[in-house]
């Protein structure tokens, strides 16, 4: 299996500190990783200092000995910085030797994990019967994203839509469908009219408790098996369903699974028994409830909350006074589901950070019901509008999806009618859909996932700026390079050979695809990849600008025309690895 530059480094480094002494178990602690600044080389190991520190010795001293006895002929030259880091500059000709390996390399440096793993994917989930709005977008775009990195790498991922078709808003559009339903409406346009019911509830209901007391009756009914409830449920979760498909389409996101909130119904009273029988949960004030475990710190307690007069119970509600069940027993029959019918070993949520303590408290109860189960909340922040606050539209509504994707993809047409070469219509058109579309995703997945980000369509649809158009077309014009190439030229049988400063770093970003991707996954951050994608970009532009190609001498041209096929080919996987596709012209 390939192996990345810092892990070749790393080997060099413990045979070093195996010939000064050091003992097996010490060695496996020792690493190399990246340097934040190519001041301080490529890679770094604070492996002397720590050793040093844990032996008593003085760490420069031993940072010589080392240096004297590693061999990193061939592969870099080390240096001693500081108190006694370890820095190691890779040499021009290694970076070449790898450049020409990922020639012919399918999955450009980037190796297949050990140990696979099963992994369950819940995320986009949005609630049905409602359209699906913005904040719906940040679930489905990272977790559509995080499927394709794992899937990648080797793990077994299985992706789970797992809708809200089950909670409060179905009593509510239940009881406004008997009042107001409007069939003419229904049948012209289903998800307006569907959003009208829904609305007449949550504004009735908000001013009128005997409303809110109605619609969660009706809910009820649905819940416990209610023909006519189950009836009209099943029509609107139909023409839902369908217009979440044409978004899903539009945004190029599949699932191998839609199992939402409804399809756990059957499963939900042996929970509960369940929960019971193990004495987990007891009756409070009607309702049955989960309460604290008391074990560890009530700061840490996801079941404890501060309140003036001190720490009061916060207990998980898995059983409402009427009878009804919550949104956290669908989530604890999900799991069992999950786990014996798809052997799960590891579940992430992919939802908006207001659940955190939904997941706390739930994580907390899989573990005391026995389970021994990976389980990671995968959360992200808001999404902001110019103003700062959270995103809304003019009439301060949620932003609908749709909507929002179509203002994408026009802003991105007016920016194609600026700057495009291309004159067909038809291909304009498309181009704009694609553009705006990854514009929409890459805006994402570029920020910390837990940071709340400012929603402006001018800046992400630009050509300059850290932007998916921006990557898109770096490898367009990549590409047209070759449409210029006289004659074949046989790529895998090129000797790479890197001269220029210009050069050397473009290699080295090229490299750096290896052990970017991996760590994508150690903390679920596609936006690790995003900005290498831009880093990689702006290296390229600088090669181009720094280095002819077309008018080298053939030698020279054919090592430069390595560099820039890797790079397309490193921008077309990292971009699909984002779930953006990338045009052939622009
Ligand atoms: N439907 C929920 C919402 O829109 C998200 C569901 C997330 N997944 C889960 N297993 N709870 O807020």
């Amino acid at each position: 299996m390939a192996m990345t530059l810092a892990e070749e480094l790393k080997g060099r480094l413990r045979a070093g500190l195996a010939a000064c002494g050091f003992d097996e178990a010490v060695l496996e602690r020792v690493g190399v990783s990246q340097s934040a600044d190519l001041r301080f080389g490529d890679y770094q190991s604070n492996a002397a200092m720590v050793l040093a520190k844990e032996a008593k010795q003085n760490p420069r001293a031993l940072a010589e000995a080392v240096v004297a006895k590693t061999d990193v002929s061939g592969l870099a030259e080390m240096e001693i910085a500081g108190p006694g880091f370890l820095n190691f500059r890779v040499l021009p000709e290694a970076f070449a030797k790898r450049v020409a390996g990922l020639c012919g390399d399918e999955r450009l440096g980037v190796a297949q994990v050990t140990e696979p793993e099963r992994i369950v994917l819940d995320f986009s989930a949005p609630n049905v019967a409602k359209p699906m709005h913005v904040g719906h977008i940040r679930s489905t775009i990272i977790g559509d994203s995080l499927s394709r990195i794992g899937r990648f790498l080797g793990h077994e991922v299985i992706t789970d839509n797992h809708l809200g078709d089950w909670g409060t808003q179905f009593g509510m559009v239940v009881w406004a469908w008997k009042k107001e339903l409007n069939r003419e409406a229904l049948e012209a346009d289903p998800l307006a009219e569907l959003l009208r019911l829904y609305r007449l509830a949550s504004e009735g209901g908000k001013a009128d408790e005997v409303i809110r007391e109605a619609c969660r009756k009706e809910l009820v009914k649905l819940q416990q098996g209610d023909a006519e409830n189950f009836a009209i449920w099943t029509e609107c979760v139909g023409y839902s369903l369908r217009g979440l498909e044409r978004m899903y389409v539009r945004l190029g996101v599949e699932f191998d699974h839609w199992k939402g909130e409804s399809s756990y119904n059957e499963r939900l009273q042996r929970v509960v028994d369940s929960l019971i029988a193990a004495g987990l949960a007891r009756e409070s004030n009607g309702a049955l409830c989960v309460f604290s475990s008391g074990e560890g710190k009530p700061e840490e307690d996801p079941f404890r909350i501060q309140k003036k007069e001190g720490w009061e119970d916060n207990p998980m509600l898995v059983r409402k006074s009427d009878g009804g069940f919550n949104y956290a027993t669908t989530d604890l029959a999900t799991i069992d589901f999950r786990v014996e019918e798809w052997g799960a070993k590891k579940i992430l949520y992919v939802v908006d950070h207001r659940q955190s303590l939904h997941f706390r408290q739930l994580f907390d109860v899989a573990r005391r019901r026995g389970y021994d189960l990976d389980l990671a909340h995968v959360s992200f922040g808001t999404i902001l509008g110019k103003d700062g606050k959270p995103l809304k539209t003019r009439s301060g509504d949620l932003p609908q999806l749709e909507d929002v994707l179509n203002d994408a993809r026009d802003a991105a047409r007016v920016t194609i009618e600026e700057r495009s070469k291309l004159d067909d219509a038809a291909e304009k058109d498309a181009l704009a859909e694609l553009i705006g579309i990854s514009a929409v995703k890459f805006t994402e997945l570029s920020h910390h996932r837990m940071s709340d980000y400012v929603f402006d369509l001018e800046k992400m649809v630009a050509l300059e700026g850290d932007t998916a158009p921006y990557l898109q077309y770096s490898y367009v014009r990549v590409r047209s390079i070759f449409r210029k190439v006289e004659g074949e030229v046989d790529l895998k049988a090129v000797a790479v050979q890197l001269e220029e400063d210009a050069e050397v770093h473009l290699a080295r970003m090229l490299v750096r695809f290896g052990e970017t991707v991996p760590v994508v996954l150690d903390d679920y951050r596609p936006n690790l990849l995003a900005t290498y994608l831009l880093e990689l970009a702006r290296a390229f532009h600088s090669f181009f600008e720094a280095c002819p190609v077309l008018k080298a001498e053939e030698g020279v041209r054919n090592s430069r025309l390595v560099l820039c096929d890797t790079t397309a080919r490193v921008l077309e996987k990292g971009l699909s690895l984002l779930g953006i596709a990338v045009p052939e012209r622009m």
